[in-house]
C-alpha cells in the first residue's frame, strides 16, 4: 500500500497559470501545488505567445468582449460565463501587472493593446511581441514561491484520485520517481492542462495527455464538449515535437500565407484571407498541404529585419530549424493547440464530484464553445483559476472514510506513438465517420492490450463525441456532414453513458 500523508488544505495539481492563480487565491488557506515538471516547464501557459484579452481600452467594454467571445464560439458559449470572464478580465490583467508581468505600455500610463482576429476592438495585452506566456508565468511563479502558505512539490505525476464513501474526492495518488504516495486533503483542484500530447503534431508540451480529464471521467465526473479541439494554423514545420508556434500576431502584422508556387492562397478560401477565423485558416493550410502545394508564412515584407526584437521567440525557433524568417518563408502546418472541452465546472470551478474542482484547459467553464476566441485562454486560466481557488479554500471535508482510489496507468511509448499518429490523421482538422471509426477501433485495441489508461480515456471521450456530432461546427469539421445546425447543443457526457458507436463503425468491426 502507498504511504499516506495528510495536508490540511487544498491540493492543486498542475502549475500553469490556472493552477498558480488558484493557489494564490486559495491562500491564506494552506495550499500544496503538485507538478511533474519544474515550475514554468511542462505547461502550455509558459509557451503562450499571444497575450491576454481584456476590455482595457477607453472605447471597449466587457459587454463587447463577451459578445465577441459568444460569436466566436459558434452558438455553444454560455453567455453568462462569457460575461463573467469579460467583466473580471481587466482586473485580472491589472493584478498580473502588479505581480510584475511586464505588459507592453502605451506611453500614456495604459496598456498597449493589439487587435486580433474576431475581436471587435484592440484588447490583447502582450509582452514584447510573443513573450506573454513566459513573462506572466515568471511573475506568478515568483509570487507563489514567495507565498508563505503555498508549498510547491515538483516531480509528482498524477496517478489517481482518492474518493470517500460519500463519493467525495479527498486527495490524489502521485508517483514520484516510481514511489507512490497518497495525499489526503480538504479539496483537490485539477489544473492539468489539455490533450495536445495525444496528437502527433501539437504546439503544447507533449506530456499534456489529458490525464486530469481522463481520471476525472473515470471517477464519474461530467464532461462537456470533448469533440472540440482547436488546431492552430501556423505551427512551424521544422520536424520538432512539440512544434513551435508562429503566433497569429504575425498575420495581424501583415504576414502572408503562400504555397510552394508563391501564391498567396488564403483569398481562395475566405474573403478575410489571412485574418479569417482560425479554423478556416487551419483547414486552408491543411488543404494546400494535402494537395502537395505546401504552406508557408511569409513575413519577409511585413516584419523582415525587425524579427529579432519584434518576435524573439518565433525568430529563435525558426533559426533552430535552419529557417531565417527575415529572408525565407516559414514552413507551417496546423497543430493541436487547445482543447475547448473538459471537466464541467460551475462558475466557482466546482465539478459534478464533491471536493473536486477544475480550472484552465482541463475544465469546461462554458466560455469557449466550439471555438475559443484568441487570447481568451490565459484570461480564463487567471479568472476561473482564482475563482476555483477561493471556492476550494472554503471546503471542509471532515473525517476520511476512504472508498476507493481511481487509478489509471499511462500508455507505453510505442502505443502512445501509434495513438498520436491516429489522432492527428483521423481526429484532426478535417474528420469523417470512416477515420473516426478507425480511431475508435484503435482505442479498443489499445485498451484491450494496456487497460483503461487515463490518456486513452481522454482520447475516447474526444473520438466518441466527434463521431456522435454529425455536423460541422466551429473547430469540429466533418467532411462527410458539412451542414451547421441552426440551434446547436453542447455535449454533456459521463464515461458510463457515452453515445453509442454509429452503424458504420459497428459494421466495420
Ligand atoms: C497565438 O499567438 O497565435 C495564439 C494565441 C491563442 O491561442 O490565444
Amino acid at each position: 500500500m502507498a504511504p499516506r500523508i495528510r495536508h490540511d488544505g487544498v491540493l492543486v495539481v498542475g502549475a500553469g497559470l490556472a493552477g498558480l492563480s488558484a493557489a494564490l487565491a486559495a491562500a491564506p488557506r494552506k495550499v500544496m501545488v503538485l507538478a511533474e515538471a519544474p515550475l514554468n516547464h511542462g505547461c502550455s501557459s509558459a509557451w503562450a505567445q499571444g497575450g491576454m484579452a481584456a476590455a482595457l481600452a477607453f472605447d471597449d467594454a466587457p459587454s463587447l468582449h463577451a459578445a465577441d467571445t459568444v460569436a466566436a464560439g459558434a452558438g455553444l458559449v454560455d453567455p453568462a460565463r462569457a460575461a463573467l470572464l469579460a467583466e473580471e478580465g481587466p482586473e485580472a490583467v491589472r493584478l498580473l501587472a502588479q505581480l510584475g508581468a511586464p505588459f507592453d505600455q502605451d506611453g500614456k500610463g495604459g496598456f498597449h493593446l493589439s487587435l486580433e482576429a474576431a475581436h471587435s476592438r484592440a484588447r490583447v495585452a502582450r509582452v514584447k511581441g510573443d513573450q506573454a506566456g513566459r513573462a506572466i508565468m515568471a511573475a506568478v511563479t515568483a509570487a507563489v514561491m514567495a507565498h508563505p502558505h503555498v508549498e510547491v512539490r515538483t516531480g509528482q505525476r498524477l496517478r489517481g484520485l482518492l474518493q470517500d464513501e460519500a463519493g467525495r474526492i479527498r486527495g490524489v495518488l502521485v508517483d514520484q520517481g516510481g514511489r507512490l504516495t497518497e495525499i489526503v486533503a480538504q479539496a483537490v483542484i485539477l489544473a492539468t492542462g489539455g490533450i495536445g500530447g495525444l496528437y502527433a503534431v501539437t504546439t503544447t508540451p507533449a506530456e499534456l495527455r489529458g490525464e486530469g480529464l481522463g481520471l476525472a471521467a473515470l471517477a464519474g465526473a461530467q464532461i462537456a464538449d470533448p469533440e472540440f479541439v482547436q488546431f492552430h494554423p501556423t505551427a512551424i514545420d521544422i520536424g520538432r515535437d512539440p512544434a513551435p508556434l508562429a503566433t497569429e500576431a504575425l498575420r495581424g502584422e501583415g504576414a502572408r500565407l503562400i504555397n510552394r508556387d508563391g501564391e498567396p492562397f488564403m483569398a481562395r478560401y475566405h474573403p478575410e484571407a489571412e485574418l479569417a477565423p482560425r479554423d478556416v485558416v487551419a483547414r486552408a493550410i491543411h488543404a494546400e498541404r494535402a494537395a502537395g502545394r505546401g504552406a508557408f508564412l511569409d513575413a519577409r515584407a511585413a516584419v523582415g529585419d525587425h524579427f529579432p526584437e519584434a518576435f524573439p521567440g518565433v525568430f529563435a525557433a525558426c533559426l533552430s530549424g535552419g529557417v531565417d524568417p527575415r529572408t525565407a518563408p516559414i514552413p507551417v502546418a496546423p497543430a493541436c493547440h487547445y482543447h475547448m472541452g473538459g471537466i464541467v465546472t460551475d462558475a466557482a470551478g466546482a465539478t459534478s464530484l464533491a471536493g473536486l474542482f477544475a480550472a484552465g484547459e482541463c475544465a469546461s467553464t462554458g466560455v469557449h464553445g466550439a471555438n475559443r476566441l484568441a487570447s481568451n485562454s490565459l484570461l480564463e486560466a487567471a479568472v476561473f483559476g482564482a475563482r476555483a481557488g477561493r471556492a476550494a479554500a472554503l471546503a471542509e471535508a471532515g473525517e476520511l472514510r476512504m472508498a476507493r482510489t481511481i487509478t489509471a496507468p499511462l500508455l507505453p511509448p510505442s502505443a502512445l506513438a501509434e495513438l498520436r499518429l491516429a489522432m492527428s490523421a483521423d481526429v484532426g482538422v478535417v474528420r469523417d465517420a470512416e477515420g473516426l471509426c478507425q480511431a475508435l477501433g484503435l482505442l479498443d485495441r489499445l485498451e484491450l492490450a494496456h487497460g483503461r489508461t487515463a490518456d486513452l480515456t481522454a482520447a475516447r471521450l474526444t473520438v466518441t463525441c466527434a463521431l456522435a456530432r454529425r455536423e460541422s461546427l466551429g473547430a469540429h469539421y466533418r467532411a462527410d456532414a458539412r451542414q451547421t445546425p441552426d440551434h446547436p447543443e453542447r455535449t454533456f457526457v459521463t464515461l458510463d453513458a457515452l453515445p453509442p458507436a454509429p452503424a458504420p463503425c459497428l459494421a466495420a468491426e
